[in-house]
């Protein structure tokens, strides 16, 4: 300590200063009501890591001369404006419903900038290192070789995982002859030429063979995943950009990217698990690829066999909305999609100024991304008292009167309680089990698993087609005219 410059000690100040908005952000992060607040203090707390980070590295080469300073400023702020102003510019202006495909991106650019960082900082010490006849020591090349491992499976898996939710990529799971094969023999490069780096010696040759593996691996790890099973791998591909960064703070001795690193990571991995259960899932049988591959045939068998709709419209859905005593709302993707938040709000508000008991039923998996219904329900004020994760809401449905299901299929789909279809073993909401249920949507399009719903053959459904927005509004205005 006594050896710090006044520089370092600023920093190492502010760096301890972030940590903790990061861990108080998190903390916050727990609920909806705070959540906002958590995300603005730990983004607070990463710009001042980056500005204090940028000053200490232009005053570290200033060291060597004032041009030192001078290229070493011009090289960070115009990386900072470019970056930071392409990443700013990108989360003002993404659509909500392309926010999974755009923090995909963000995962693969961290995962990727942490491997580059590894590779770049192992290449320059190994000169150093080669120029005093000296070897490079297991601290240093193990972070190295992990590093570059998670951050290249991470790289060109989340770009895989975005072309998948943009639709650029078949949903569908992909699979070629051999893949299998191919995806082992990846594996196998990736750990036998970091091996190689980290206990005989590194060299360009055994980094490019790691990072190569590890990108082809990253690859077969995300198509051949479909179905329902995005959710998990998303948020496995975020918990490894947090574990590469962490890698990253090992290897450049950055204490900020450790700490920010290892709460991504972890906090991921927690998230991974949950989802997985959710799911009903285990994370090794996603990941080795089988499920998601269920029988399409097998889950359309039920309505193909002459089953018709019954189809309803806006009056018919607002005298039964009027005269319940309970309706539960189940939001899903189609929600979003429609940007049909206030108007889901407005009807609830309307329908509880009146008496009927209201609930949102929230699936875990149902929208896009994590915790994609509960901020679009935040963002309309929905009370917070009124949203009822799955757990909750199930035993609510056997008393509802009404289940008004808006855009959501596959998280409804009583296909998942049978063998054999893509979503089998997928704990759903129970709809079902309300007295009516009502489904809004465009008309008889599938769901992101691919796959009939024969919900919407069920003698107790009416379906009421329309945008979710447009709809809505619809039954607002009908259901006033019934409650006035
Ligand atoms: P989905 O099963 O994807 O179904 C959404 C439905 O919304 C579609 O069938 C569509 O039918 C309808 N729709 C689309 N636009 C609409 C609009 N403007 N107005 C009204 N309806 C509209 O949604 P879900 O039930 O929320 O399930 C989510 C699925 O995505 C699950 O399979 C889940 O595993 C997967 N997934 C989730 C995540 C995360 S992390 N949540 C990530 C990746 C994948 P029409 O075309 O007929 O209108």
């Amino acid at each position: 300590m006594t050896d710090m410059t006044a520089t370092q000690l600023v920093t190492w100040i502010v760096y301890l200063l972030a940590a903790v908005c990061f861990v108080m952000g998190l903390h916050l992060m727990r609920s909806p009501g705070t959540a906002r607040r958590g995300n603005l203090l730990s983004a607070a707390g990463m710009g001042a890591a980056v500005l204090i980070t940028v000053l200490y590295l232009v005053d570290q080469n200033s060291a060597i001369g004032w041009h030192g300073g001078l290229y070493a400023g011009i090289a960070l702020i115009g990386g900072l404006l470019v970056g930071g102003g392409y990443g700013w510019y990108s989360a003002k202006t993404v659509k909500m419903t392309a926010m999974p495909q755009l923090v995909s991106v963000f995962n693969a650019v961290g995962g990727g900038a942490a491997a580059f960082v590894a590779l770049t900082d192992f290449l320059d010490r190994m000169e150093v290192a080669g120029a005093f006849g000296l070897d490079l020591s297991v601290e240093f090349s193990l972070p190295v070789v992990l590093d570059i491992i998670i951050g290249s499976v991470t790289f060109t898996g989340s770009w895989i995982a975005a072309g998948k939710l943009q639709g650029i990529v078949s949903g569908n799971p992909i699979t070629f002859a051999g893949s299998r094969i191919v995806m082992a023999a990846s594996a196998l490069l990736a750990v036998g030429a970091g091996v190689w780096t980290i206990v005989v010696g590194g060299n360009t040759w055994t980094l490019l063979a790691c990072l190569l593996g590890a990108l082809v691996f990253g690859v077969l790890l995300v198509l051949p995943i479909g179905g329902a099973d995005m959710p998990v791998v998303i948020s496995l591909l975020n918990a490894f950009t947090g574990l590469a960064v962490a890698m990253a703070g090992f290897v450049v001795d950055n204490q900020i990217l450790i700490v920010a690193g290892a709460l991504v990571g972890a906090s991921g991995s927690i998230l991974t698990k949950q989802m997985a259960d959710a799911m009903n899932r285990s994370i090794l049988s996603i990941m080795v690829g089988g499920f998601g591959q269920g029988d399409t045939a097998a889950a359309a068998a039920a309505t193909a066999a002459g089953a018709s709709v019954r189809t309803v419209d806006a009056d018919d859905v607002a005298i039964q909305l009027a005269y319940a005593s309970k309706v539960m709302f189940v939001p899903g993707y189609g929600l979003a999609a429609g940007q049909a938040q206030h108007e889901i709000a407005e009807l609830g508000d309307l329908l509880s100024a009146h008496g009927v008991t209201v609930y949102y039923a929230v699936h875990p998996v149902a929208g896009r991304m994590p915790g994609h219904m509960n901020v679009l329900l935040a963002e309309a004020s929905v009370p917070y008292d009124e949203m009822k994760e799955m757990e909750e809401a199930n035993p609510e449905f056997d008393t509802a009167d009404v289940a008004l299901v808006v855009g959501a299929n596959d998280v409804t789909n009583p296909a998942a309680r049978r063998a054999g279809t893509p979503i089998s073993g997928m704990p759903i909401l129970d709809v079902d089990h309300a007295k009516s249920v009502i489904v809004i949507k465009r008309g008889m399009g599938q769901g992101y698993a691919g796959i009939e719903n024969e919900l919407y053959t069920d003698p107790k459904t009416g379906m009421f087609f329309s945008d979710a927005k447009k709809g809505l509004a619809n039954l607002i205005a009908a259901v006033k005219e019934y409650l006035d």
